[in-house]
């Protein structure tokens, strides 16, 4: 037995020079696409939470949403979305932050966290670590405190965790490159 089992990264599709020459691009639909593989994926992140003792899930605009939802619902949490700016009806608060080519800017509604909530953030993916450095700043200054930051992959080249020192951080898959 488990001679035929797939790990996860077995169902990740890596993609040479996308979407610039020497950019390995990992791709996470056919993770997504097969049931195994989505099913092993969410038990996996969800492992690393078992034992954290948390209140709401934050996960960010798109594929944030694809894996902190259904681990939501799973530990009989909340979900609140950061979405990309524009879209959010009622009041927010914003943060820029750089992507690798420019700017661009996130927000979260201002009622959604209340002060000395225990936040985890769930995304698919850590490069530069941008993303997830300004939704800490957007969930500290709703008075809310980040106690575990969980990804799918993480890229160890670009060095994201630099940007997230101070924070608990786990990667289900840890890439060397970029
Ligand atoms: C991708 C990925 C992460 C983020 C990681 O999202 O899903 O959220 O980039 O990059 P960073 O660590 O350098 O910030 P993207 O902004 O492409 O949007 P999407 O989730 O809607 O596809
Ligand atoms: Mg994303």
């Amino acid at each position: 037995y488990g001679c035929k089992m797939k790990k996860l990264e077995d169902y990740v599709r890596s993609i040479p020079d996308f979407p610039e020459p020497g950019i390995i691009f990992r791709d996470v639909t056919t993770v997504l696409q097969d049931k195994d593989g989505l099913k092993l994926a969410i038990d996996s992140i969800q492992d690393l939470l078992k034992d954290v003792d948390f209140d709401v899930i934050v996960g960010p605009e798109s594929r944030g949403f694809i894996f902190g939802v259904p681990i939501a619902y799973n530990m009989n949490k909340a979900f609140i979305p950061v979405r990309k700016k524009g879209k959010l009806p009622c009041e927010t608060i914003e943060m820029d932050y750089d992507l690798e080519y420019g700017k661009a800017t996130i927000e979260i509604h201002k009622d959604a966290i209340k002060p000395g909530q225990k936040v985890v953030i769930i995304d698919d993916l850590i490069a530069t670590g941008g993303t997830i450095e300004a939704i800490t700043k957007l969930i500290k200054s709703l008075g809310g405190e980040v106690v575990k930051i969980v990804f799918l992959m993480e890229l160890k080249g670009l060095k994201g965790r630099d940007k997230l020192a101070g924070f608990d951080v786990e990667a289900v898959i840890q890439y060397e490159g970029n």
